[in-house]
């Protein structure tokens, strides 16, 4: 038998009457002195209201009552009644209360680092990550579990009725590339050989496609050395999807399904069809590839006209190679941007080495204040073109294109917090398409993979890519690959491509990426062999599960959204690794006949 007959949650008027036995945490205790004890019981369901009358009761169950603290573990038999105090409209069970004929102390907690029950007077995040098990007891972080939990399924089902199958890849592997430094393991069975953490399934999931699997999916576990953010951890778990004989549109089509499926069934939010947005417009309106449109506050090319003025720094700027000067219009800006948020606004941009932000106020008739007198020479131009209108305040970017768009992209996300414009309860999903196939690295003097190296070219570019000198920037650089985004809100939640099914379009990325034939074959021969002997067309996605669940929970932080996650400095503060190593423990310690039974 279990050790309840029913739930925190599930008590309801049509069980008065009725004997009944719940098991939980202590919630809340309140003795009112009026023979009466009231403790509210908690399980990951919700609350039930237990009733101990202590003038009614034994002395047995009086004195446990008395002893019954916050947080302790307790089993109680009882039978429900109406609740005697009128209804609790807070709680689902609060029409009902268990008047209890005995309990059981289950486990008696020490004094607590903080109260579960108490998320008026939560301690800051170290201590909660500290005694995480006390944190996840929280509803709140309970319903992120549950909502992660329905993500997984709601994804498996939608793909097993696609038709994907589930396929493990493993996790001690050669290094994928994506960009990110490899986790390594020693080999103990071949000294001084290194495995890799899987960055993700990509390679084995496109020799799963070799391998006629045809449409593979996976819930995995992904390892990539680098610093976390509010969206990024080390560790994290991608909804990996792969599938063969398709283009780009079979592709975008089954994942912007799976998305929009998602959402209806957790948010009951019905998505319109997702806009598209190529690379270059996103680079050039919003300043970055996953762009946040759910308000204004659009770049615009003001070039043309910063030429025709004297200003020394719109100037300066054009003067550089691929120069651009570009502004921002904030609409109610006079009003609402105050002088310091606007001087501090240069100091943000220094970050992304732009040297500063000109600003300057419209009046309905002309610009004054700040860089008025510079641009007054185009001032009726510009202010046409930005579509000023009175009390507005511009913001200007001049530098390189690379440095103002990224520059004023960052810059539009903090003026929309500053002004408060960003809408809430919208969801502004895209996909970002056309990406170039290649991002040229001033510093390191060579091309990069804007995806990853085994993403294709788009069809139409075939032809162009295969005859493109290594040595031509411009054209390499044009080459626009079959790699999609997924966008909501401006975070990426996905992000996939066609890839290259033909060995010699891959030997020739490989080149173009500066990986010499022999490196290729140390790193990678296993896909190029694979892709001698049969690969059909191919192409697929993976999900940021993390990010999917941060959304649908309302959350900013990816930490709130992984049961054990690590902090800034990828620590477990709970466990506390990472740690040392103790002397021997590479030799293990458990004998063969116990490793295999
Ligand atoms: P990519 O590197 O874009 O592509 O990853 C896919 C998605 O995974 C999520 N993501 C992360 N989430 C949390 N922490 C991280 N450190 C992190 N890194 C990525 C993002 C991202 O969109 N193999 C390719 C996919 C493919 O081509 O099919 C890949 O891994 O939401």
């Amino acid at each position: 038998m279990f050790q309840r007959t029913h739930h925190c949650n599930e008590l309801r008027e049509s069980h008065v009457g009725e004997t009944v036995r719940i098991a939980g945490w202590v919630n809340a205790y309140r003795d009112h002195g009026t023979g009466l004890v009231f403790v509210d019981l908690r399980d990951r369901e919700g609350l039930t209201q237990l009733v101990f009358d202590t003038e009614d009761s034994s002395q047995e169950l009086v004195n446990i009552a008395d002893r019954i603290r916050n947080e302790d573990v307790v089993a109680a038999t009882g039978v429900v009644r109406v609740r005697d105090g009128g209804p609790n409209p807070k709680l689902a069970t609060g029409k009902i209360e268990i008047v209890v004929q005995s309990v059981e102390i289950l486990a008696k907690t020490d004094a607590l680092p903080f109260l579960p029950s108490d998320e008026e007077n939560l301690p800051g995040e170290e201590h909660r990550l500290t005694y995480r098990y006390l944190d996840l007891r929280r509803p709140k972080m309970q319903h992120i579990l549950r909502t992660r939990h329905r993500v997984t399924k709601i994804a498996r089902d939608y793909f097993d009725e696609q038709g994907f199958l589930e396929i493990e890849t493993p996790i001690l592997c050669k290094s994928t590339p994506e960009g990110a430094r490899d986790f390594v393991v020693p080999s103990r069975l071949q000294p001084g050989e290194w495995y890799a953490l899987p960055q993700s399934p990509q390679l084995f999931k496109q020799i799963l496609m070799v391998a006629g699997c045809e449409k593979y999916l996976q819930i995995c576990r992904c390892f990539r050395d680098e610093d976390p953010r509010a969206d990024r951890q080390a560790e994290f778990t991608q909804i990996d999807c792969e599938m063969s004989f398709v283009d780009r549109e079979n592709v975008m089509e089954t994942m912007e399904g799976f998305a929009r499926t998602l959402w209806k069934h957790v948010l009951d939010y019905d998505a319109p069809a997702f806009e598209r947005i190529t690379y270059r417009d996103a680079m050039d309106r919003f300043g970055s590839d996953r762009p946040d449109t759910r308000f204004g506050l659009e770049i615009v090319d003001i070039s043309d006209l910063a030429a025709k003025t004297d200003f020394g720094v719109f100037k300066g700027a054009l003067d550089k190679d691929r120069g651009v000067v570009r502004a921002i219009r904030v609409p109610g800006g006079a009003d609402k941007l105050t002088r310091k948020l606007t001087d501090g606004y240069s100091e943000f941009v220094k970050q992304f080495g732009a040297g500063g932000i000109p600003v300057s106020k419209y009046n309905g008739s002309a610009f004054e204040t700040g860089v008025a007198r510079f641009i007054e020479p185009v001032a009726a131009e510009l202010a046409e073109r930005l579509g000023c209108e009175a009390g507005d305040t511009v913001l200007f970017g001049a530098d390189s294109y690379s440095i103002c768009v990224k520059a004023l992209g960052e810059l539009r996300l903090k003026v929309a917090r500053d002004v408060d414009i960003i809408p809430e309860g919208q969801w502004n999903f895209l996909w970002v398409i056309d990406f170039p196939m290649f991002e040229y690295d001033e510093k390191d003097g060579r091309f990069y993979s804007l995806h990853h190296p085994f993403t294709a070219p788009n069809p139409d570019q075939l032809e162009a890519f295969m005859a493109a000198d290594p040595k031509d920037r411009d054209t390499i650089e044009g080459i626009v690959s079959a790699g999609y985004d997924m966008v909501v809100n401006g975070s990426e939640i996905g992000g996939g491509s066609i890839r290259i099914h033909q060995k010699a379009v891959q030997e020739r990325v490989f080149t173009l990426l500066g990986i010499s034939p022999e490196e290729a074959k140390e790193k990678f021969s296993f896909l190029l062999d694979a892709l001698r002997f049969g690969a059909p067309p191919h192409g697929g996605v993976a999900f940021g599960l993390d990010r999917l669940v941060m959304h649908l929970c309302g959350t900013n932080n990816i930490r709130d959204v992984i049961a054990f996650p690590k902090t800034q400095t990828g620590g477990d503060l709970m466990s506390g690794a990472p740690g040392e190593v103790s002397e021997g423990a590479d030799e293990g310690t458990a004998c063969d006949e116990h490793v295999g039974g």
